[in-house]
């Protein structure tokens, strides 16, 4: 970086203190409060896995145990609920079902552990907003944790574990040998009132948490890990969900640290059911193939009112990252990104209009998505390798894309920026950006969005840059 540049780094620097102030709007209105999400639950009844037969050596098939002791305290569905306590232990077990008003709940150094044997995790059918089964047609493994249908559920725990042992399904992946998708660690269906948090999941054959069509969840305090190189161990992937707040998060895996989704092409238009009112707050980790953040590839039923606050991120391949493609439908748009700090990541920020990866070919490649009012401010980056490369699609640019007070320690020196197919205004952006998005934003508030709704919530937004030390 020249002399110059320095000086003109600084400067922003400073000038964004001031720009600070001038660029958020008046206006009450707020999205979704975490806190709503966060009530604090007592069950009157609670068991102990062991009570069932289960027995913690990492050797002993627990899955009948699990299904016993769950069977038995549906009897409390109506009386507050009960919970399911695991003790300190290995508790190895194939997949099973959770039932509504419970609370699974693992002491400190309970560890349940998903079995090595794939027909352990059963086949059930395709989600309808995605046609088939994510890797391959047909069916899918269930998850090890499952539910479908429930309302008052906490998975929580004073950080025990829930490892999935995801090596042999990387391996039979990665070898073709699987007939079926790979299952998640957890998986929610259709279900509202949801509660994940305090504990640490570990090596996911795939996704590690998934709530599908689900309303009302909180994923807070949990830790996520899975080796760099191992495929697709995206960390949480509210799909198809709507009023989901995601906070003080630690994920370091093989893909997306969050991946915000809903549904595939001709199937994720049909069923139709969109992810809204996604909060997330405090994220700190590294994916040396995925992103911090991304929204896609499967948006068909739409992704809207998203705000992301705190994203720590380094040694990672994309910081924020949109994927779509012609053939998807759907849209993308109220996006509000803000408080990103990286260090050595290649591309800060990616926009890919033309991801490809189709269910089949029954898409129609003429559906195209609609991306607007995407705002990202308050990036800090060092070592970044890429600024931006933000490609929307031909005939169908995405618009409103907006930057603010961007600051990024680019390493690569020639064309930091590059952009096709893209529109939008940017204010305070080192390097500068490209020229389709040199457009005064603060000239056009109305079209940058500004998290109406959605901005920072003064009450709501504990302290940024808790986790600075992670990094
Ligand atoms: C999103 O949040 C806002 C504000 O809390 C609320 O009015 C709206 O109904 C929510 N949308 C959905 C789909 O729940
Ligand atoms: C979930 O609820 C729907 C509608 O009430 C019902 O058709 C379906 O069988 C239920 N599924 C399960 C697994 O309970
Ligand atoms: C996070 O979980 C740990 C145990 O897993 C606990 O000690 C800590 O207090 C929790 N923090 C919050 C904010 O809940
Ligand atoms: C929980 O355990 C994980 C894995 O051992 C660890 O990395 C993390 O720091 C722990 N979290 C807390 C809050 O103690
Ligand atoms: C695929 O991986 C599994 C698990 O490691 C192994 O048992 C199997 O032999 C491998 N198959 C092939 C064809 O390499
Ligand atoms: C998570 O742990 C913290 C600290 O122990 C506790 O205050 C909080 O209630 C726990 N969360 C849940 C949902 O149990
Ligand atoms: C940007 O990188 C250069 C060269 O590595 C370094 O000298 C400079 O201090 C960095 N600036 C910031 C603001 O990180």
């Amino acid at each position: 970086m020249g002399r110059s540049t320095t000086a003109l780094w600084l400067v922003l620097l400073i000038v964004t203190e001031i720009g600070e102030s001038t660029w958020s709007p008046g206006g009450a209105a707020h999205g979704l409060r975490c806190e709503k999400l966060r009530t604090s639950v007592s069950r009157p009844h609670s068991v102990t896995v062991t009570e069932f037969g289960a027995v913690g050596d990492g050797v002993t098939l627990n899955t009948l145990a699990f299904q016993n002791a769950i069977f038995y305290l549906q009897s409390f569905a109506n009386k507050g609920g009960a919970q399911l306590f695991v003790p300190a232990g290995r508790w190895l077990t194939g997949s099973f079902s959770l039932i509504s008003h419970l609370t699974l709940s693992l002491d400190k150094d309970a560890v349940i552990v998903g079995s090595m044997e794939s027909f352990e995790w059963p086949i059930i059918d395709p989600l309808p907003s995605y046609g088939r089964g994510r890797e391959l047609p047909g069916g899918r493994h269930q998850s090890l944790i499952h539910g479908h249908n429930l309302t008052d559920v906490v998975i929580t725990g004073q950080n025990g574990t829930i490892d999935g042992q995801g090596s042999v399904w990387w391996d039979w992946f990665n070898n073709h040998t699987l007939d079926y998708t790979r299952p998640h660690l957890i998986e929610l269906m259709y279900s509202s009132e949801v509660i994940i948090s305090n504990l640490t999941f570990k090596n996911s054959p795939f996704w590690a948490i998934h709530p599908v069509y689900c309303s009302h969840v909180l994923v807070q305090n949990v830790t996520i890990l899975a080796p760099p190189d191992s495929p697709n161990t995206d960390g949480i992937d509210p799909d198809s969900s709507d009023n989901v707040c995601i906070e003080d998060c630690y994920i370091s895996t093989g893909d997306d640290l969050i991946s915000i989704k809903s549904g595939w092409d001709e199937y994720g238009i049909s069923f139709g059911r969109p992810s809204t009112n996604i909060t997330i707050h405090r994220i700190a980790g590294s994916t040396k193939s995925g992103a911090g953040i991304a929204l896609g590839s499967e948006m068909s039923g739409g992704i809207s009112e998203v705000k992301a606050e705190g994203l720590r991120l380094s040694n990672s391949l994309h910081g924020i990252r949109i994927k779509t493609s012609p053939g998807r439908g759907g849209y993308i748009r109220n996006v509000y990104l803000s408080d990103i700090v990286m260090d050595n990541v290649e591309f800060a920020i990616r926009i890919t209009g033309e991801y490809g990866e189709h269910p089949d070919e029954k898409y129609n490649p003429a559906t195209l998505p609609l991306i607007n009012k995407i705002t990202i401010r308050d990036v800090m980056g060092s070592n970044i390798r890429v600024a931006g490369l933000l490609e929307g699609i031909q005939g169908d640019s995405f618009n409103d894309i907006c930057l603010s007070n961007v600051l990024l320690n680019v390493t690569l020196d020639h064309s930091p920026w590059e952009c096709s197919d893209i529109e939008g205004y940017s204010n305070l952006v080192c390097p500068e950006s490209c020229e389709p998005l040199r457009g005064e934003a603060l000239k056009h508030s109305a079209a940058c969005y500004l998290a109406e709704g959605l901005r920072p919530q003064d009450s709501d937004t504990e302290q940024p840059g808790m986790m600075v030390a992670s990094l």
